[in-house]
């Protein structure tokens, strides 16, 4: 088990040594110095004097949750979609020729640096899917991950003509490990002497298995270029979105994720959420991660002024006290004091983990020493 010297602890508690030191002794311990080893159960019952709260068991992180048979009877919602792949292999463009309109040429550089969402109607506007496009380049496998595990779905983006490369072989671990149904979108197929089967075959080295050789997954040939076979990765879409019976009330309990997060302008800090669950309203009291809010308005991803958010959709919320990061998971409380009060409590809970870090690592320093 870790230990920690009183005088970490005393850090940690931002209290003095001496003071810790004297109250240690008050409660029996002999010849306290500021390199007296406490044990992890000592420090957390003496932190819990200082009236941080600890539980050993705060490791646990909220994720996101996959469909309940509990919603069964709940309407059928947009599918949230995840575009994911090496960087440059075209899934902007595609996310573009989807939604028809133009993103990729705007970007700096031609490489996309966060997650963008964007609803995105289909048949006539009776159905909608949520895009989420991720950046390729090696640098932000956080935001691929944090895309993974949102998703309902992953499309898969590999460049026809340059196949499989590391940040696909990256992606592939994040959906897996996300258990994230999947599609492979093959794209630059407007580009001469491409072999999908090739990439196909490169797949099935990953434990990604196509329909045409007897495995479950779907593989669709597109070009965002000319926007060749993007009617049926569309279709390939809302199936399996179907089969996968996504589903979610506008009643249940509000439940979403900060995709990305920041500080506008003359606007203050913005959050862009997906919800994935229940309504998020104007009005709405919210906590994100270490932070709350009271939703003082809502943007829908074409920054129209909207009052509602309905599962399956991503919107712009304002009214943050911080700033939330992206990845943070979203809930409702009643009112301003519930917010403060379960930040407080996290806040303890993150104080304990934090302490329980510190220790583990001191005792690391110690056996190397050793
Ligand atoms: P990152 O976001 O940086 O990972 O890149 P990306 O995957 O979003 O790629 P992007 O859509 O920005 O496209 C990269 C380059 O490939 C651009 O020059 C596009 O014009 C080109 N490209 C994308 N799709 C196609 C396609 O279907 N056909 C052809 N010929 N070129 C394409
Ligand atoms: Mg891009």
């Amino acid at each position: 088990p870790p230990v920690l010297p009183v005088s970490s602890l005393s850090n940690h508690l931002q209290v003095s040594t001496q003071r810790l030191m004297r109250d240690l002794t008050r409660l029996g311990f002999k010849n306290v110095s500021p390199s007296y080893l406490l044990t992890f159960e000592y420090s957390s019952l003496i932190a819990e004097e200082y009236g941080y709260r600890v539980h050993t068991d705060s490791t646990s992180v909220a994720s996101p949750q996959k469909p309940k048979s509990s919603q069964a009877n709940a309407p059928l919602r947009p599918p949230v979609v995840t575009l994911m792949g090496h960087v440059d292999h075209g899934k902007t463009t595609l996310l573009d020729a989807l939604r028809k309109s133009s993103v990729a040429a705007s970007e700096h550089g031609g490489i996309t640096q966060k997650i963008g969402a964007f609803t995105v109607p289909f048949d006539k506007g009776s159905k909608s899917i949520t895009f989420l496009d991720t950046p390729g380049h090696m640098a932000f496998e956080a935001m691929r991950k944090r895309g993974a595990n949102i998703a309902d779905i992953v499309v898969l983006v590999v460049a026809g003509d340059d196949g499989v490369k590391p940040q696909t072989v990256e992606a592939i671990k994040h959906i897996q490990s996300a258990d994230a149904p999947v599609i492979i979108a093959i794209t630059k197929c407007d580009r001469p002497g491409l072999q999908p089967r090739k990439v196909i075959e490169q797949l099935m080295n990953y434990g990604i298995q196509a329909e045409e050789f007897g495995g479950d997954t779907q593989v669709v040939s597109v070009s965002g270029k000319t926007g060749s076979g993007v009617d049926e990765l569309e279709a390939a879409i809302l199936t399996l979105a179907e089969i996968l019976e996504v589903r979610s009330s506008p009643k249940d309990q509000l439940e979403g994720w900060v995709v990305e997060s920041c500080v506008a302008k003359g606007v203050g800090s913005l959050a862009t959420i997906v919800v994935k669950q229940g309504t998020l309203s104007s009005g709405n009291f919210l906590i994100a991660g270490n932070s709350w809010g009271k939703v003082r308005s809502l943007l829908d991803v074409n920054n129209k002024r909207v009052k509602q958010v309905i599962p399956g959709q991503a919107a712009q919320v304002l009214g943050w006290k911080e700033l939330p990061k992206a990845g943070d998971h979203v809930f409702q409380v009643k009112n301003e004091s519930a917010a403060k009060e379960v930040l407080a409590d996290i806040a303890r809970r993150n104080g304990a983990q934090e302490l329980y870090q510190l220790a583990e690592s001191h005792n690391k320093q110690l056996e190397e020493q050793r």
